[in-house]
């Protein structure tokens, strides 16, 4: 177990994302609950990670799956309790599993409390808590877009304004700018760091610095002012692991959010290489094929730019994103052997590795009728791609590659109705692979996606320069090999790996033949070419 007093222990750390709706239902309501995640707690042990992510369990009218929050300081009856957050929190404690809660603190939900009385008159006490301009009906300050669609503004006829939503309407944007916001914020914060959580990830949190007067949403100009606050309001007084979800960071602004003296976060999401296969200036839905050979110049980019100077995270997959395996990797026939390339790909590089519920057994991605869809996002897209003529097989390509429904199905468990998630009906309809792929039939075999996870994090513990080591990328114009060299006090790593369904000649380098072989995705190497996704990590003491 990780001594967690230490100052940046999180460092050593490896989490993991629950989707709560998705993960273990106990009720035969068809959703998930806490009661399904402590259920769950042993397996999560045996996988080894230190911290449990969940995605929101706040009370929430759920248009947007839970972030939408109209209480942060209550649990949604569909999920349990108070007290079973604390029992699940105690039960984790046990296990050297600290629960990481998802605060959605750019927008509440129009149902909170605070909204409902900020848009009752304009002299009520709550009204500034949120972004209001005034305009004619009809007629919105601006043009701004909202990015599930349709305008960023909503017109209330009670007060005679609009108010500003980055999201959809029922979840309006806070006013960062006024303090009393600021401070609910702060003690909320502080109340959970009581109750012992360990963490937080905090959701788009490069947008809480809007200026929608100058169009302005990700990385306004008081974005790092108000994260200082924040942060030496609340998450300096504890020893918390805390992650900002940041799709506008580049290289300067991370280094700021995960500056080393804690005076921001511990890290952020970036999402440079998770934007590499949109069509230029297209969004997600609009597809276009990876270029393998930009992925590894990002990845490596960001490995030594952070070294020293910041943190990464490190993942491939969340509930916004589809499944890797069937995006990055081969979900057919290789299926295994690409899951694991694709992990050893990460979990080899220098950060805090999150593994999103289902990967490490490499669940895929689903096709489903329209109708079946559940995600506000895809539905939006949906109707409004429709509206403008577009074709139906290419609306359902792109949903069927990008939707986050695809990585929103139920966990699969075991063989039975299902897949082991409910004995009701599931809120969205499981993938109908969990008879081959499920964690019942991984655990019992030592060659699963899910024990080569469990080695790969195992190995993070035993040898500090997959924690500390820096960065080389080697073969850096290679179009499909991803080889990198780690190094710290006499000990370096050499990652390999093979990306793509063909063979690639090429031979370990002279001064690696006899390092030891740490983990590898074939049962044996041949000499002089690396098979289809054919992965592996070698050791080198290296005696000076
Ligand atoms: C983040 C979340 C996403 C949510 C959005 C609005 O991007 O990850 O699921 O829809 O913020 O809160």
């Amino acid at each position: 177990m990780l001594d967690k007093t230490q100052k940046n222990w999180w460092q050593s750390a490896v989490a993991y994302q629950i989707y709560p709706k998705s993960f273990q239902d106990t009720t035969g309501s068809g959703t998930g609950d806490l009661q399904g995640i402590i259920r769950r707690l042993d397996y999560l042990q045996t996988l080894g990670v230190d911290v449990l992510w969940l995605s929101p369990v706040f009370a929430s009218p759920q248009v947007d799956n839970g972030y939408d929050i109209s209480d942060y300081q209550a649990i949604d009856p569909m999920y349990g309790s108070l007290e079973d957050m604390r029992a699940l929190i105690a039960a984790g404690k046990e296990r050297g599993v600290g629960i990481m809660l998802d605060l959605v603190l750019n927008h509440s939900s129009d149902q909170h409390r605070w909204f409902r009385e900020a848009r009752k008159s304009r002299d009520n006490p709550f009204h500034d808590y949120y972004v209001w301009r005034d305009g004619a009906e009809d007629r919105p300050p601006n043009d701004m877009r909202a990015c599930f669609g349709g305008s960023a503004w909503t017109w209330v006829p009670q007060v005679g304004q609009y108010y500003f939503h980055q999201f959809a309407p029922q979840q309006p944007d806070l006013n960062w700018e006024n303090p009393r916001v600021r401070r609910e914020i702060y003690d909320m914060i502080l109340w959970w760091m009581d109750q012992g959580v360990e963490g937080f990830r905090l959701d788009v949190i490069d947008q809480i610095a809007k200026e929608p007067d100058r169009f302005i949403t990700g990385n306004g100009p008081r974005l790092h002012e108000f994260l200082r606050e924040l942060s030496a309001e609340t998450f300096q007084k504890g020893c918390l692991v805390t992650v900002g979800e940041a799709w506008g960071a580049d290289l300067e602004r991370a280094k700021l959010y995960s500056a080393p003296d804690g005076s921001e976060l511990s890290m952020v999401f970036q999402f440079e290489h998770i934007n590499l296969d949109h069509q230029p200036g297209g969004e997600k839905w609009d597809l276009a094929p990876l270029d393998f050979k930009a992925l590894k110049k990002c990845l490596a980019k960001w490995q030594t730019g952070l070294h020293g100077c910041g943190w990464n995270s490190l993942f491939l997959n969340n509930h916004d994103l589809p499944r890797t395996v069937s995006r990055w990797g081969d979900d057919g026939a290789c299926r295994v052997v690409s899951a694991k390339l694709l992990a050893t790909m990460l979990h080899g590089m220098e950060g805090m590795p999150y593994i999103y519920q289902g990967e490490e057994l490499g669940m895929t991605n689903i096709s489903l009728p329209i109708g079946e869809y559940r995600d506000l996002e895809s539905l939006n897209m949906y109707e409004e791609r429709k509206a403008a003529g577009c074709p139906e097989a290419e609306i359902m390509a792109s949903l069927y590659a990008r939707s986050r429904d695809n990585a929103r199905t139920p966990m699969q468990w075991d063989t039975s109705a299902h897949g082991g998630f409910t004995e009701g009906t599931p809120w969205l309809t499981e993938n109908p692979n969990y008879r081959e792929i499920n964690a019942a039939d991984q655990v019992a075999d030592p060659d699963s996606v899910f024990h080569y996870y469990r080695r790969l994090i195992a190995l993070r513990k035993t040898y500090p320069v997959f924690v500390h080591g820096d960065f080389t990328l080697l073969e850096p114009d290679h179009p499909n090999l991803f080889v990198y060299r780690r190094r710290l006090d006499g000990q370096a790593l050499l990652v390999i790996c093979n990306y793509g369904g063909g063979e690639t000649a090429w031979s370990v380098p002279e001064d690696w033949t006899h390092a030891r072989c740490l983990i590898a995705n074939y049962p044996d190497q041949i000499p002089g070419r690396l098979r289809p996704w054919e992965a592996r990590i070698l050791l080198r003491e290296e005696k000076e």
